[in-house]
């Protein structure tokens, strides 16, 4: 397989990509859209420029079968945060992999100059756990294992705790009028995990609510009684439908309780509305991500009966610095 020159991504190459990404998911999972909308909301979210931050690589057909992404994606406490994405067809040349990666960390270097020279920054990308080449490679490129990303299931046959809520606490739908609120207090609860995106109002509707496999029935806010101007949204569930149509599976997607709200079970009354509703839509399996970082969501879904699926992946991670340069 010869790659062609490379050139930028464009919103036509969606179709392609989403083929590639099918491809490669197929056989090192880590979590690529499957489908050419969710693609092409993927290129939209980087934003109206993709000619530095993206590339495709052709084979002699026409069809993509390389991928390089650089996405910023916020800063937290002064240091810029850059996700790369190296996505290469299983039958590429093994040199593709590592010559993409070379363009990859030159590209970031470029976002954070230009953000000035004493910027700091630190560059993410993600790798299936069963794929040790890419790994070995990342490493070699100066990158260190920061997290392992666990994949867990739970059969819908399995009985269902009640759902209880403490007094004074509404369970509502996620509503349009509690759009701002619900990313504040999304930003609130996910403000102690490194790892987490902190959408801001322009990138907040596609991390959930706009997304296209949205599940609005299987998603929900919990709503408290508070004074005038605290955020009355002390917990959210986002649910999206997964990749697969023929056997679609409930992905909870993104879920948390502000820290006021701890511990007096939220989570899971939100969890388990969800799966009961799952259930009754015919869903057969619930999934979801959560990090080996994050004791307390461990603790909660292995008491729920979640259990590991063996489609996780690796985070890795690499400063990248005015010394660096
Ligand atoms: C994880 C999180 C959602 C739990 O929400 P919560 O409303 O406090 O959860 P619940 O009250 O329903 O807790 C249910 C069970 O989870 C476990 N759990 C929750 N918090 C825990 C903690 N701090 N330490 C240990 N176990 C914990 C316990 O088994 C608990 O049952 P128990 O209180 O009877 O012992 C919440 O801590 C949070 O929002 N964290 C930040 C965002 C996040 O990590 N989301 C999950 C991403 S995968």
């Amino acid at each position: 397989m010869k790659i062609m020159p490379w050139a930028p991504a464009t919103p036509a190459d969606a179709v392609s990509l989403a083929t590639l990404f099918q491809q490669v998911e197929a056989v090192t999972p880590v979590g690529l859209e499957q489908r050419a909308d969710e693609v092409m909301a993927r290129l939209a979210a980087l934003g109206p420029q993709l000619g530095p931050q993206t590339r495709v690589g052709r084979d002699g057909d026409g069809a993509v079968v390389a991928y390089g992404e650089v996405a910023e994606m916020g800063e937290v406490d002064g240091v810029l945060r850059i996700r790369l994405a190296n996505v290469v067809h299983p039958d590429a040349p093994s040199d593709v992999r590592a010559e993409s990666y070379d363009w990859l960390l030159g590209q970031a270097e470029q976002v954070r100059q230009a953000r000035g020279t004493a910027q700091t920054a630190v560059l993410g990308t993600r790798c299936a756990e069963n794929d040790h080449v890419v790994r070995d490679l990342l490493i070699r490129h100066g990158f260190e294992l920061t997290r392992h990303e666990r994949d867990l299931v739970l059969a819908l046959s399995e009985p269902l705790p009640a759902e209880v809520l403490p007094p004074g606490l509404v369970v509502e739908p996620v509503d349009e009028r509690y759009q701002e609120l619900a990313r504040l207090a999304h930003n609130e609860a996910y403000a102690d995990s490194p790892s987490a995106i902190q959408p801001d109002q322009r990138t907040w509707p596609a991390h959930a609510i706009a997304h296209p496999r949205f599940l609005p029935d299987l998603s929900c806010l919990v709503l408290a009684e508070v004074d005038e101007g605290e955020n009355p949204v002390a917990g959210f569930l986002f649910a999206l439908a997964d990749d697969d149509d023929e056997n679609p599976n409930v992905v909870l997607h993104c879920l948390g309780s502000r820290v006021p709200w701890r511990r007096r079970g939220l989570a899971t009354a939100m969890i388990t509305r969800s799966l009961r509703r799952a259930r009754s839509a015919g869903f057969a399996q619930v999934r979801l991500q959560v990090s080996d970082s994050n004791p307390r969501a461990l603790a909660l879904y292995g008491k729920l009966g979640f259990v590991g699926s063996g489609r996780g992946y690796l985070v890795l991670t690499r400063r990248l610095g005015p010394d660096d340069s």
